[in-house]
């Protein structure tokens, strides 16, 4: 069976699905996009990830308008035609075709593009493991609350992860960790949990959000707070959280290692509690 995608109100066949050479996200990276996981063909968070999606659409004045139902039915097709069982689907609004000029016009009509990849994601039980890090510049724009594909600073940091064979790069902000290239970073330390406040210096993540709910239900030690890379380094415990890691716990940074290298008690508790909220509830 072919893959099928989505390009602008069809669903073609995956090779096909072709954008133009002016479109203003290959250009300028005028274009924003969510991930949304998919665990045993169920959509995680759809709802937030259009809040996100509708957020950054504002922001940057991209004319769009979002019909959740359609959305929702449109990502539900994709699950059906390629027998989607578990990974991410992918959605990329640009905004649209223009002859090449920075300055963009208001009425532009927008590419849409919607397909999924397939993915095995590192849940608790008995394959679960602890993953490792390193550190480096923060590189990126000032607006990084808004999830646009201008990601290139990101790219740089996770290629630099790749050849350091670490799962994940950190990005440090004048000493201050900001958050993974493509995830939200978290430290425990004397049982507090904490992680970076949500402003312009970071992606407010949706798995972020649901982990704090599940935080406050349990009643645990809960602080939104800057912390250092110094910080980072003594942690009791250090998770990452995202679309595609869910809650990934990290067991050595640099040359670093957390909690002697091993998956710390609160990480672990959970990782499974947000892998029970997903997948069974
Ligand atoms: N990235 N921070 C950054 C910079 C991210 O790119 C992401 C997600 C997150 C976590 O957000 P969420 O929990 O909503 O997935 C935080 C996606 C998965 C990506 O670019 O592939």
């Amino acid at each position: 069976m072919s893959k099928i995608a989505y390009l602008n109100s069809k669903f073609v066949k995956f090779r096909d699905a072709k954008v133009h050479i002016e479109d203003r996200g290959l250009q300028f990276s005028d274009s924003v996009y969510e991930v949304v996981a998919v665990f045993n063909k169920v959509l995680i968070d759809f709802d937030s990830h259009l809040k996100r999606l509708q957020f950054s659409l504002n922001e940057l004045n991209i004319n769009y308008k979002i019909n959740a139902k359609k959305l929702k039915n449109i990502f539900e097709q994709i699950i059906l035609k390629n027998n989607f069982k578990s990974g991410i689907i992918y959605l990329q609004i640009t905004r649209g075709v223009q002859s090449r000029e920075h300055a963009y016009k208001e009425k532009n009509i927008p590419n849409v593009i919607i397909y999924s990849i397939n993915k095995k994601f590192n849940i608790p039980g008995k394959l679960f493991i602890g993953k490792t890090a390193i550190t480096t510049q923060d590189l990126r724009w000032k607006r990084r609350d808004i999830k646009t594909v201008s990601l290139l600073a990101n790219v740089i940091a996770k290629q630099i992860a790749k050849k350091k064979g670490a799962y994940e790069a950190i990005l440090i902000d004048k000493g201050k960790v900001t958050e993974g290239a493509s995830t939200n970073v978290w430290i425990v330390k004397n049982n507090t949990l904490m992680t970076h406040p949500s402003n312009y210096d970071i992606l407010k993540g949706i798995t972020r959000d649901s982990l704090k709910k599940l935080i406050k239900k349990d009643r645990l030690k809960f602080k939104e707070n800057i912390f250092t890379k110094k910080q980072l380094y003594s942690a009791d415990e250090v998770f990452v959280t995202g679309a595609t890691s869910f809650v990934t716990p990290i067991i050595k940074i640099d040359n670093y290692k957390i909690n002697k290298g091993k998956i710390g008690p609160i990480t672990l508790k959970l990782s499974e509690y947000y892998f029970r909220n997903i997948c069974c509830d």
